[in-house]
């Protein structure tokens, strides 16, 4: 029986320019440009095992059995690469998520990243990283931005285009920034990105200027990234941030990620600013303020965002690496 095997290790990412919205359901193609930092410290280990003993795929996650509906999403990964291989078989995948509980950060986007490195070396393939990226992507959208460490760029996509992938912008050592995370609330999220985007472009009245919107406030961020303008890009992550978050409020139902805390974090990012800090804040599809800084700032962030009425936790995380194949 043969079985051939692979690990890979991914990090999470942060958009500074928000993915919100699907070109092509099918596909998991964006229908906005969007612009991301990989972070350190925030790890997925993703081990795949081709089996030929096997008789189902079988997922393992941070030590429990995965549920049917997060094995079947790992099978289609699989089956992507299934597809290339000259005797493919099932696969074991054992996948540990190492996020301190501070985090308050989903793990989707490390976590596609990393099973795609592990499963494409696992089968004896060369990709390039756009190739890797363009598989992660088609399992969640965020995650083909992981593939690259610093910051990376994934374009909107043209219906059709399965092989759409992120690519580099620029690597971890341009630009010595920090993202402070304040955790506003416990427990998992009521609507989960994949839901809350498609709802939102299916009834919110906003969502046909949001991507048209989404477009320019890209263009502003990756100049100000190349120029390293923390005030222009700031302003700009957060022109991303509250749009696709109005598009999702006035989506039907309703989607309404913030908590008390997520105002209360929101207001001490604006005191700093007052206080000449240059502190600009970015939310996920949920309650949690992430804080973009300099690297020298990062530590009055953190203690002013611990401060705060309600944040639980802090952490701050620092530009990470790609993914990495062992
Ligand atoms: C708000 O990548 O999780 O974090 O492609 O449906 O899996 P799917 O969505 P996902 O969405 C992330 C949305 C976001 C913004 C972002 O990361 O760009």
């Amino acid at each position: 029986m043969t079985k051939r095997t692979a690990r890979a290790t991914a990090r999470a990412n942060i958009a500074l320019a928000k993915y919100w919205g699907k070109s092509d359901v099918a596909l998991n193609l964006p229908a906005v440009p969007s612009i991301s930092l990989t972070l350190d410290g925030l790890v997925t280990t993703t081990t795949v095992t081709f089996d030929e003993a096997l008789a189902a795929d079988v997922l393992e996650l941070d030590g429990r059995p995965a549920s049917a509906k997060e094995t079947a999403r790992a099978t289609e990964l699989l089956d992507r690469v299934r597809a290339s291989m000259k005797a493919p078989s099932f696969a074991r995948v054992v996948s540990a998520n190492r996020f301190p509980t501070a985090a308050g950060l989903a793990s989707s986007a490390s976590g596609f990243a990393a099973m795609a490195g592990a499963a494409v070396h696992a089968a004896g393939l060369s990709w390039s990283d756009a190739k890797l990226s363009a598989l992660a992507r088609w399992s969640s959208a965020s995650a083909g931005r992981s593939i690259f460490g610093g910051f990376s760029k994934l374009p909107a996509g043209v219906p059709g285009d399965a092989k759409l992938a992120a690519k580099p912008l620029f690597g971890e050592d341009h630009w010595d920034v920090r993202i402070v995370v304040a955790e506003a609330a416990k427990g998992p999220k009521k609507v989960g990105s994949t839901e809350g985007m498609e709802r939102s472009r299916l009834t919110s009245p906003l969502y046909d200027a949001w991507v048209e919107k989404a477009r320019a406030i890209t263009a502003v961020i990756e100049k100000a990234l190349k120029k390293k303008d923390l005030d222009t890009l700031g302003a700009a992550m957060e022109q991303s941030t509250f749009a696709f978050h109005a598009c999702a409020m006035s989506a039907s139902p309703s989607i309404l990620y913030w908590q008390p805390t997520t105002i209360a974090a929101l207001r001490t990012v604006e005191a700093l600013r007052e206080k000449g800090t240059s502190a600009w804040a970015t939310m996920d599809a949920g309650p949690h303020v992430k804080v973009l800084c300099h690297a020298a700032d990062a530590a009055k962030v953190k203690r002013a965002l611990a401060k705060t009425e309600g944040v639980l936790a802090t952490m701050v995380c620092k530009p990470g690496a790609g993914l990495q194949v062992k």
